[in-house]
């Protein structure tokens, strides 16, 4: 694979685009929104910048990143002769069926069509393409260009060449890669959310104040942040809905939101980006 076609340039995309870029693919940066792309390309401009400056990327790596990486406002140009494109849109099934449907008709047909998707079914996703069999997801994490995992989700019809394709992508731009199958929740967000929804549980049940429950998990099994600051992080109302969603799906009501949870979601207590969760911010 040589060139790669990155969709939607907001938190997830820009930073997909620099690993690209950084480990020499050639890279565009796509998104239906010209001031999106404009952004994400000075986020990877500003990301290299400080790698730069706290000695981590060396200049040539930072200058050879920025000669990969084109930016493109037409899905047309932008997918043309890609051998891959990641798709990082918003989760909305019908968003990103749409959008690969497009890429149907813009896009070799060797091209990959992979989605960083936390949580929606991929063959649900591809159901809609004429050639579902090039549909993989690649599930990476926040931020992108520091964090190690990149989980890759197979349906039953994903090929085995696509997946040694993104295998190789994986290693190339520095990430530890994990395969699972296409099933609710993945690896990560199936354990991650089940032990989220149980601290808020041992909360309502007054075991143990949050940050001691956090603390349980930070010393005690070497997490590094514990389960209530993360579900701060990541928003109380976002982790309600996967909860809700995996609850029904896997048929499991460990997944269940808490009531509290419910409670905080309700009076605005989103975490970190609402100022207040199960801390201040
Ligand atoms: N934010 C995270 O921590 C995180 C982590 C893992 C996975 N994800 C997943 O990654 C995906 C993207 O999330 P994000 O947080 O980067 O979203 P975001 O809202 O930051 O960015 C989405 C971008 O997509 C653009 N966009 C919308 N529709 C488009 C279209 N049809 N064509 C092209 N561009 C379009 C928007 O203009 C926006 O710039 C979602 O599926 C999300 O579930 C997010």
């Amino acid at each position: 694979m040589q060139k790669i076609a990155v969709v939607g340039a907001g938190t997830m995309g820009h930073g997909i685009a620099q690993i690209a870029a950084m480990a020499g693919y050639d890279t565009v940066l796509f998104d239906s929104n010209a001031e999106a792309v404009e952004r994400g390309a000075d986020k990877i401009a500003a990301n290299l910048d400080k790698g730069v400056a706290r000695g981590k990327v060396t200049e040539e790596t930072r200058a050879s990143a920025l000669a990969h990486l084109t930016t493109a406002t037409d899905l047309g140009a932008a997918a043309a002769g890609a051998d891959l494109v990641v798709e990082a849109i918003p989760e909305k099934l019908e968003w990103k069926q749409a959008l690969f449907k497009s890429l149907e008709e813009h896009a070799p047909t060797h091209c990959i069509f992979a989605t960083n998707t936390s949580s929606l079914s991929v063959a649900g996703i591809a159901s809609v393409l004429a050639d579902p069999s090039r549909v993989i997801g690649t599930h990476f994490f926040n931020p992108v260009h520091i964090m190690a995992l990149l989980e890759v989700i197979v349906t039953e019809q994903t090929r085995d060449d696509v997946l040694a394709n993104i295998r190789d992508f994986g290693q190339r731009t520095g990430k530890e890669v994990i395969v699972v199958k296409d099933f609710p929740g993945f690896a990560t967000s199936r354990l991650g959310v089940c032990l989220g929804m149980e601290a808020i549980r041992m909360v309502e049940q007054g075991v143990a104040s949050p940050e001691d429950i956090d603390k349980a998990m930070v010393l005690g099994y070497r997490h590094p942040v514990g389960p209530l600051k993360l579900t701060d992080m990541v928003g109380l109302d976002v982790r309600m809905h996967i909860g809700e969603y995996l609850a029904k799906e896997l048929g499991n009501s460990a997944f269940e939101p808490p009531a509290l949870m419910r409670e905080m979601v309700e009076a605005g207590k989103l975490g970190k980006k609402s100022g207040q969760g199960f801390y201040s911010w």
